[in-house]
């Protein structure tokens, strides 16, 4: 399927009700995963909300994240956490499992996971 304007993956999801399912079902996984929790907050409320913001222009949606925070240099933001191949497996593992859980088309799916892995495999910076 092609991503056109008037056909994003945003649209073809479900747009902002998806991506608010998505961020509140990922980050309780986070929060409970040994190998994240560590390095994420306490309190999640916050980085749930950049996350929604940032997914929401990620998939062709409005672009709120940069309208209120920048260009989103996302390996920049990262580098102040390790992120080892095991962390960038475990954070694809919690995101594979939410999209499990969600009443989501396959292919729309699979669209997702593929953005996510290439993304989450740029973000290592730190050998295991
Ligand atoms: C590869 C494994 C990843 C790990 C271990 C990881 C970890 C983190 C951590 C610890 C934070 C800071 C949380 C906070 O202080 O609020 C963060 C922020 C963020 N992450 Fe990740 N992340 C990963 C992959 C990704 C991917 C694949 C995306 C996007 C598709 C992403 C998007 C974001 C965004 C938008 C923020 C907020 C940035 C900001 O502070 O404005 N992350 N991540």
């Amino acid at each position: 399927m092609m991503n056109t304007p008037e056909n994003t993956l945003y649209i073809r999801m479900g747009g902002e009700a998806t991506l608010q399912k998505l961020v509140t079902l990922f980050y309780d996984k986070v929060a409970k995963h040994p190998d994240l929790a560590p390095i994420f907050p306490d309190d999640l409320t916050l980085t749930a909300e950049k996350q929604y913001k940032f997914l929401s222009q990620f998939f062709g949606g409005p672009p709120l994240y940069s309208q209120e925070y920048g260009h989103p240099m996302l390996r920049a933001r990262h580098l102040p956490f390790e992120i080892t191949p095991t962390r960038a497996k475990a954070w694809l593992a919690c995101m594979h499992e939410t999209l499990d859980q969600m009443e989501l088309d396959k292919q729309v799916k699979d669209e997702m996971l593929s953005r996510f892995t290439t993304t989450a495999y740029h973000m290592m910076n730190t050998p295991e």
